[in-house]
Order: C-alpha cells, then sequence, then structure tokens
C-alpha cells in the first residue's frame, strides 16, 4: 500500500488538498484529509507537490515498421521513457503488413508490447478494405478491446486509403460503435508534389514542408469531416471522428466548424507542433534538419496561434507526442532523396515538461486544463475514464507528483528514449515530474528510473456506441 500525503490533488474540474491511499491492487483506495497509514504502507510527502492523474498519450508509435526500417524506441524502454516524463498509459498503432488480417496483425502487437513498462492500448489501422477486414473490426471490438481505427489519407503506395475504403470503414466503425482516427493529408497532392521537387533537384529536408503544405491538411481534415457526414446516422452519437496531430489553423477552423454544427469530430495537437516552426528546415546542418522530418511537417509560426486557440477554447481536446524515433542511421536513408526520411520524432519523455512550460507558465492554460488535455479528455474520448484520467477511489494509481516550479534543461543525454537526440535540447523547461506512480508503485523516482519490463497491461477499450453506457465492461 501507498500513502501520498499532503499534496494538492489537481484533477480536470478542481483541486484539493487531500491525501490518497493507493491499495496493492494498484487503484485508489481512498481520498481523504489527514488519512492514516495502514501497517506496513509506505509513506510519500507530497508537500509542494501538484497530484495529477498520470499523462495518457494516445498517440505513439513503438518498434513500428516504417519506410523501410523500424522505430527505434520498443514498448519497453518507450513507456519506459514516459513514466521518467510523468505518462502512465499509452495508446499505440496497430499496422497490418500489406494483406495481413487486422486481427492477426492485433495479435502480433500484443507479442510486442508483452515487455511495456506502462499500461497500454491499441488502436487498429484499416490499410484496405475487404470482408475479413470487415469481420476483423468486428472481433477486435467484441473480444480484442479495441475502440478505436486508424486511417491514413497519406502515404501513398504504402498505408494510404481512398475515400472508398474510409466511408466502408466509417460505416462499419458506427455499427461497431467505434471511433475513428485519420492522419489528414492528401497523399496524392503530396506524391505529385514530391515528384515535383525531385525533378528540380531539390532533395534536402527544405522540401519536406514545400511538399506538404497547410492547405493540403485543411482539405484532408475537411474532407474527412464530409465523409463522415454522409453517413445517415449523423455523428451526434458516440461514434465521433478524431483527427491525430492537428497542426494547421485550417484543420482546426474545419473542425470548429463541425463542432459548431454538433458533429462530435475531436482534434489532437502535439507539444512539437505548438513549440517549432518550419525555420527547422533550414538548419545548414542536414541531420538537424532531417530529425525534424516527420507529418505532418512543421509549420509556420501563425498556425502555432491556432493551435494554442483551439486547445484554450475546447475545440482542440488532446495533446499526444506521435512518438516515433529514428537515430541519426535512420535518417540518413534519406540523405540523397528527402522523400526517404524516415517520418518521425520522439517526444513521449518531453511531453508534459512542454506543455506545462508553455501552456501553463506562459498563462495559457490553468492546471486544471492542463491535466484534461494531457490526461482525462483522453480517457473520456477513448473510453478509458475513470479507469484511467481520473483521480478517484476505483481509479487506477496512475499518478504525477509534479514539481511546479522546478527548472532543468533538456538534454538528449539525461532522457531514457532510445534515440540519440530531442527536440528540445538545450530549452529550458519549468514543471516536472518528480515522482511517477504506475499502479500504484513509485516508478519514477526524483531521477531514478524503476521501471519494470512487462508490468505494463493491456487495457481494453469497450465499444462506445449507440445506447451502451461508458461504464459497461468489454
Ligand atoms: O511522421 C510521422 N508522424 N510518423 C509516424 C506516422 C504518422 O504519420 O503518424
Ligand atoms: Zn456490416
Ligand atoms: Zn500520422
Ligand atoms: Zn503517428
Amino acid at each position: 500500500m501507498l500513502l501520498i500525503k499532503g499534496g494538492l490533488i489537481v484533477t480536470a474540474e478542481r483541486r484539493f488538498d487531500a491525501d490518497i491511499l493507493c491499495d496493492d491492487a494498484g487503484r485508489i483506495a481512498r481520498i481523504g484529509a489527514d488519512l492514516e497509514a495502514p501497517t506496513g504502507c509506505t509513506v510519500i510527502d507530497a508537500s509542494g507537490l501538484l497530484v495529477m492523474p498520470g499523462g495518457i498519450d494516445p498517440h505513439t508509435h513503438m518498434e513500428m515498421p516504417f519506410m523501410g526500417t523500424t522505430a527505434s524506441d520498443d514498448f519497453f524502454t518507450g513507456t519506459a521513457a514516459g513514466l521518467a516524463g510523468g505518462t502512465t498509459s499509452i495508446i499505440d498503432f496497430v499496422i497490418p503488413d500489406q494483406g495481413q488480417s487486422l486481427f492477426d496483425a492485433w495479435r502480433a502487437w500484443r507479442g510486442k508490447a508483452e515487455k511495456a513498462a506502462s499500461d497500454y492500448g491499441f488502436h487498429v489501422a484499416v490499410t484496405h478494405w475487404d470482408e475479413q477486414v470487415h469481420d476483423d473490426m468486428g472481433r477486435l471490438v467484441r473480444e480484442g478491446g479495441v475502440n478505436s481505427f486508424k486511417h491514413f489519407m497519406a502515404y501513398k503506395n504504402a498505408l494510404m486509403i481512398d475515400d472508398t475504403v474510409f466511408l466502408r470503414s466509417m460505416q462499419r466503425a458506427r455499427e461497431l460503435g467505434a471511433l475513428c482516427t485519420v492522419h489528414a493529408e492528401n497523399g496524392d497532392a503530396i506524391a505529385f508534389l514530391q515528384a515535383q521537387l525531385l525533378a528540380k533537384g531539390e532533395t534536402g529536408p527544405s522540401s519536406h514542408p514545400l511538399s506538404r503544405p497547410a492547405a493540403i491538411e485543411g482539405e484532408a481534415a475537411q474532407r474527412a469531416i464530409t465523409l463522415a457526414e454522409l453517413d445517415d446516422t449523423p455523428l451526434y452519437d458516440d461514434t465521433p471522428l478524431y483527427i491525430v496531430h492537428v497542426s494547421t489553423e485550417e484543420a482546426t477552423q474545419a473542425i470548429a466548424a463541425a463542432r459548431l454544427k454538433g458533429l462530435k469530430v475531436y482534434g489532437e495537437v502535439l507539444p512539437q507542433h505548438l513549440v517549432f516552426d518550419d525555420s527547422v528546415y533550414h538548419d545548414s546542418d542536414w541531420l538537424q534538419a532531417a530529425r525534424h522530418v516527420m507529418s505532418p511537417p512543421f509549420r509556420p509560426k501563425a498556425h502555432q496561434k491556432a493551435l494554442w486557440g483551439g486547445l484554450i477554447s475546447g475545440q482542440l481536446q488532446t495533446t499526444a507526442t506521435d512518438h516515433c524515433c529514428f537515430c541519426q542511421d535512420q535518417k540518413m536513408r534519406g540523405r540523397d532523396d528527402f522523400t526517404k526520411i524516415p517520418n518521425g520524432v520522439p517526444g513521449i519523455e518531453e511531453r508534459m515538461s512542454v506543455l506545462w512550460h508553455h501552456g501553463v507558465v506562459s498563462g495559457r492554460l490553468s492546471a486544471e486544463e492542463f491535466v484534461a488535455i494531457t490526461s482525462t479528455n483522453t480517457a473520456r474520448i477513448f473510453n478509458l475514464y475513470p479507469r484511467k484520467g481520473c483521480i478517484a477511489p476505483g481509479a487506477d494509481a496512475d499518478l504525477v507528483l509534479w514539481d511546479p516550479s522546478a527548472s532543468r534543461t533538456i538534454t538528449a543525454g539525461a532522457l531514457h528514449q532510445n534515440v540519440d537526440y530531442t527536440l528540445y535540447e538545450g530549452m529550458t523547461l519549468t514543471g516536472l515530474a518528480v515522482k511517477t506512480i504506475s499502479q500504484g508503485v513509485v516508478v519514477w523516482d526524483e531521477g531514478t528510473l524503476r521501471a519494470e519490463r512487462g508490468k505494463g497491461r493491456y487495457i481494453r477499450r469497450p465499444a462506445l456506441g449507440r445506447g451502451r453506457p461508458l461504464w459497461q465492461k468489454v
């Protein structure tokens, strides 16, 4: 048992002084003033610290095979790094091989993730359509604890689907009470622009953002919303559309307009898009520029204002990292051709601090709003709430003890991610995870990481569909 004494509890709704008793099953047993420590219970002094729900990162790619290589953080190293940064759960993406059944791919991902140090769940990507996909989606929702499917409107000749497949999948997801997530960029337009740039000899990383202009993200986001609306069951029910890594003003506006019409469309923001602009692609050091190659790319500064506005107003609800690590030798695959630079950047360990510093310390967000966008909103949207994202008796004891005023300067050598750089090198951030508690156990303790291989559990997420109460178990 673990008793956390003297902290200021912050949830998405309120802040209050209370102690928290965690039981041996890894759940919160009691919350109250001056709780007595049962015999044999470990007591933590949290005075001066905030006690918040552990972060949930709903967008990671641990050991993902992608663009001819495999992301370097595996389920152990990546989730352990998350714990060091205050993130206690992830939702990763199952990506079926060409022609592989969705269910087999999900089983393979279950195997890879057995080494995870924190709890995890899966979205499953729909990358083609046939009867098997239709049936596997049903099996995954009913037997697999999957309530979200992923769709790529980009990565032509690889993961991209056309609108017909997307419509079929959305219809099926709605039938099942599952949620559709989407990478919204126009893959045909990107392929066209990439070919043009290469033909002109523009082979460097600075061509990456030119091949993926903001307008084609806006177009794809609007198209996804339009397609979702075509179904005769409007998105008023609990099977919404979730747009991942929104990076532009155009996509933010499309989401806000849809929401004003009463459609349940959600948007996710990555901290890196809030902090860096497209000047990163003009670094005279090729590798530095290549390290920022991810999709969607970093944008001109004006977009950051729109993304902050989306988070502040609640039109964009969640933050994730799209954690997808590639080391120097992997980025070098695109030395002579920017389209071959593996797309992806690290960030799971830095996310909470970056958002506290640039969100809360800057005065844009309250501490409660920080909890909402790093944990609670995600738990609600993906039907993990109130098990996760919540501080209440019965909830999982996944907590972060947060020093709101401690500062540190980020450097890759001091982080735990299995990758040779951080986007935030040299950035001084205020706000730090002092201790992270996962399943009632302190796994990050003032600089010491005690993450345990295989301790993470697969978290089943019930369907969201019409009439199904959110608390129903799978
Ligand atoms: O560049 C990125 N984001 N790599 C991972 C795959 C994706 O698009 O999310
Ligand atoms: Zn059907
Ligand atoms: Zn993506
Ligand atoms: Zn991604």
